[in-house]
């Protein structure tokens, strides 16, 4: 967990970079909604959402960067290693949103892992899965995101 004022900015430094060249390459895509106005509108919202946490990561008074040791990551698949991690962190952000804390998933400063884990001092065999934003929110417009159908996305028996 990262609190202090110095640290924050520089992983915000970070995530500023790399945040300008994820955007840069195409961003959240949402042309690729065009034929859905309604998805493309939601889309863009999230874009303009992220951008804004792209400028300001650093000023987020908490950061939670949940880690986990690895000797070494295999080529394979990685759902073991990162399966142990990633339902904790989830946790944290539901009990996060129970305290009326807002919480983000996000990954892409790990295109710099190792210039964070510099920052931070961490030892070589602890790699980090995801950097959690933590804020008190304000506003309370809060609602169900749309989903899309449930035969679009569940197989049953077979793909
Ligand atoms: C694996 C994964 C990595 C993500 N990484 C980022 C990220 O680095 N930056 C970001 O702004 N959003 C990232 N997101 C998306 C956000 O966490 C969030 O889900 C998205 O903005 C939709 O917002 P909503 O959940 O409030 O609707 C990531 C999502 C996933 C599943």
């Amino acid at each position: 967990m990262v609190t202090d004022p110095g640290q924050r900015s520089a992983i915000g430094e970070v995530y500023r970079r790399a945040f300008r060249a994820y955007a840069a390459a195409g961003g959240t895509n949402a042309e690729r909604y065009a034929d859905d106005p309604a998805r493309q509108a939601t889309q863009l919202r999230v874009g303009a959402s992220a951008a804004w946490l792209g400028e300001h990561m650093g000023e987020v008074p908490v950061l939670v960067i949940a880690c986990r040791r690895i000797a070494k990551l295999s080529a394979g698949s990685q759902a073991d290693v990162w399966g142990s991690l990633l339902p904790a962190a989830w946790s944290y952000m539901l009990a996060a949103r129970a305290r009326r804390l807002g919480t983000a998933w996000t990954t892409l400063h790990l295109d710099h892992e190792a210039e964070v884990a510099a920052l931070l001092g961490l030892p070589e065999d602890i790699r980090q899965g995801v950097l959690i934003p933590t804020a008190y929110y304000t506003g309370e417009t809060f609602k169900a995101a749309p989903r899309q159908p449930l035969d679009t996305v569940l197989h049953l028996d077979r793909w």
